[in-house]
């Protein structure tokens, strides 16, 4: 529907942007840190690995100074759990846990909000060497000692505490490792009990914080009207929003999902007890990540296993995406036609943001926080009478119009705590090195070449500040 007169932003609304620790720290193995899993993945060549990041681990002072310049009021950082426990368990890092202190101080100082992401794609590596990671149980309890040290330290200055990033991402994208579907839902469990038992330690040991989970959620089109594709595209829903959502906020899976599970044989184990952690656990908000919206079409298991194996057999990361993206016996991801793309071929979908928005607050009645959406291109450093610029006019596009769509939520009466874009300062992307840009500050680093890593305000730095000031009314 369409309003003659949008609502206002609320004054409290947190605007702000966000990183996460092992994309931009460096230091790789400085003061105690030790590897996580994504310093030891392969990366495609050509592209950097995250040894050196963008230095932020060092160059923090610097940079929460340019997001309090643009009047920040929130930070989204995570904390890497390979800095406060070496050994993912037992002796804790005081180089690290001092150094988390010094990041949080400096966001207070400049009346910065830290959002503090518990878990950011950065397993102790040992953790999975030992045991295998997530496929064993022994990992709850390592994930909620590692909580419970987060939470006696910084509980106390950190009003926002996020558990998993991206959990969905992870066990979908990844969950092949595990070994077979049965295996990758029980690992998926694992991470589902271990987030409920933080929430409820939190809620213990700091009653003042709030804590929420922050999985990647988007709306899913059916790729035509068909009934059929209708069908899949709520199922796909069920499979890639409601199984991390429902869980965390109602305590259940979702029940036709659990079903599909069982006709295959391949639910997970659940024990007593988690029932009782799932149930017992409460979300005070949910925060998520945004891209663009899904778009499937039905498919049968025949076709889906047939799918994948021609994927695999053209090797190579697009056919990793593709064969990762066909669910049998269920869906298959198909391009959107009518998506506008980056150059960088990712949707631009503002009003599925609104969609999903809406999804979310109509199901589960909680506050609402954006953690990721941006715009991850080239960017090009040029000097104009000795002063550096990046005009990155796509950039602020991009961020103009969902934001219009974040204030389209509001009016219908989404309650929407704040947008929080990927991402503050330029960083390493996940498996596209630095040449992917989302920053609203650049750094000047190439792949292999670690130049000065000057930090440079682009354009949409300086309309990101007036939006801010003007609490979202001035978007020119
Ligand atoms: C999210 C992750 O999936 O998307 C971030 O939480 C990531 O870690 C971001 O960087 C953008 O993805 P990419 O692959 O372009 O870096």
């Amino acid at each position: 529907m369409q309003y003659q007169q949008l609502k206002p932003f609320p004054e409290t609304f947190l605007w702000g942007a966000s990183s996460s620790a092992y994309q931009c720290e460096g230091a790789y193995l400085e003061d105690g840190r030790t590897l996580c899993v994504s310093d030891t993945a392969p990366v495609p060549e050509g592209t950097t690995n995250f040894n050196d990041g963008v230095d932020h681990y060092h160059r923090f002072r610097e940079d929460i100074a340019l997001m309090a310049e643009m009047g920040f009021k929130e930070f989204r950082f995570s904390i890497a759990w390979p800095r406060i426990l070496p050994q993912g368990t037992g002796e804790v890092n005081p180089l690290g846990v001092q150094h988390y202190h010094e990041v949080i101080d400096e966001c207070l100082a400049h009346g910065i909000e830290p959002v503090v992401t518990l878990y950011h794609f950065d397993l102790p590596q040992i953790l999975q060497d030992t045991y295998g990671g997530w496929a064993s149980r022994q990992c709850i309890d390592d994930f909620v000692e590692y909580c419970r040290v987060c939470f006696a330290e910084y509980g106390s200055k950190v009003k926002y505490f996020l558990t998993i990033n991206e959990q969905n991402m992870m066990i979908l994208f990844q969950g092949s490792q595990y070994g077979g579907p049965k295996q990758q839902w029980q690992a998926n469990h694992h991470m589902l009990v271990a987030q409920a038992k933080a929430m409820v330690l939190c809620h213990e040991m700091c009653p003042d914080s709030w804590i929420a989970p922050a999985p990647n959620i988007v709306a899913i089109y059916p790729a035509t009207s068909s009934p059929a594709d209708n069908l899949a595209a709520m199922d796909t829903d069920q499979l890639r929003n409601r199984l991390f959502l429902d869980t965390a906020v109602f305590g259940e899976y979702p029940e036709a999902l659990w079903n599909w599970w069982v006709d295959q044989g391949i639910e997970p184990e659940v024990e007593d007890e988690d029932w009782v952690a799932l149930k017992e656990a409460q979300p005070d908000f949910i925060a998520f990540n945004y891209y663009g919206a899904g778009c499937v079409k039905s498919i049968t298991f025949d076709e889906g296993y047939q799918a994948i194996e021609e994927a695999k057999a053209q090797g190579g990361m697009v056919a990793f995406m593709t064969g990762m993206n066909t669910r049998p016996g269920m869906s298959q991801d198909v391009k959107n036609k009518l998506q506008v793309q980056t150059s960088m071929g990712m949707g631009i979908d503002p009003i599925g943001l609104h969609i999903t928005l809406r999804q979310l607050w109509e199901r589960y009645q909680l506050p609402l926080l954006i953690t990721e959406n941006g715009c991850g291109v080239p960017d090009e450093l040029v000097f104009e009478d000795g002063e550096p610029r990046i005009h990155d006019d796509y950039r602020i596009d991009y961020l103009r119009q969902h934001i219009q769509a974040c204030q389209a939520a509001i009016t219908d009466g989404v309650d929407l705590m704040g947008y929080s874009p990927w991402s503050a300062f330029d960083l390493i992307s996940t498996h596209q090195g630095i040449t992917k840009r989302y920053g609203l500050i650049y750094v000047d680093r190439d792949e292999f070449d670690l130049k000065e890593m000057n930090r440079y305000r682009k354009d949409s730095f300086f309309w990101y500040k007036k939006v801010i000031a003007s609490n979202g009314e001035d978007l020119d």
